[in-house]
């Protein structure tokens, strides 16, 4: 089907946008994947020190995702489901940085808004209550994405929350290294520059 097919190409190009690096780089902060995490997403933009940079960050790489679905969501509510996966495909694997993309968390909350607003107030409550209480930003994601596929399947739905649940799997295979640093106690807190 060519509306699909053209919705998560679509998708694809917004979601690959590396709006942490761009915004980085013309900020004269030089190549964020150089400290931290290495990571280009908001939680390592804000080891820069900049806590502008990191909120533009969040902001703009949810909201590529959420414009992909809306736009598509024009062609039918498959197209704005294969553009949200297409827009989360293109930023953990962008071709312009040689596949090596983001985490995925910014850009799935983008895509929850466009797709299920509803499970994206659950995924910002639990994000920011886990955040709050461990500082740990990547936790706070890992959590966040075991219960929105759930409350997702329970209540929405269920191409939508099976969109969900392969794209959790996908957020947890990429906090990998986030996994093996939190059971070992190495994990750094958000705020910290480690
Ligand atoms: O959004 C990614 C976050 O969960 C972890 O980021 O840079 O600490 O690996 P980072």
């Amino acid at each position: 089907n060519l509306a699909l097919i053209g919705a998560l190409l679509l998708g694809y190009l917004l979601g690959s946008i590396p709006f942490g690096l761009i915004l980085t780089r013309m900020a004269g902060l030089g190549d964020v994947r150089m400290i931290g995490s290495g990571n280009i997403g908001a939680t390592n933009v804000l080891r820069t020190g900049s806590k502008k940079l990191a909120a533009a960050t969040l902001i703009l790489d949810a909201l590529k995702g959420t414009a992909a679905v809306l736009i598509a969501a024009r062609l039918g509510p498959y197209a704005a489901i294969a553009a949200g996966l297409g827009a989360f495909l293109g930023h953990l694997f962008p071709v312009w940085l040689g596949f090596k993309g983001g985490k995925g968390v910014a850009t799935y909350l983008g895509i929850l808004i466009g797709l299920a607003w509803p499970g994206a107030l659950v995924f910002a409550a639990v994000w920011l209550v886990t955040a709050l209480l461990t500082r740990y930003s990547s936790l706070a994601a890992l959590i966040a994405s075991i219960i929105v596929p759930i409350a997702l399947f329970a209540k929405g739905n269920q191409s939508v929350a099976l969109l969900f649940a392969l794209l959790s799997v996908l957020v947890m295979i990429k906090h990998k290294a986030n996994i093996v640093r939190l059971l070992n106690g190495t994990e750094s807190r958000i705020g910290s520059k480690g």
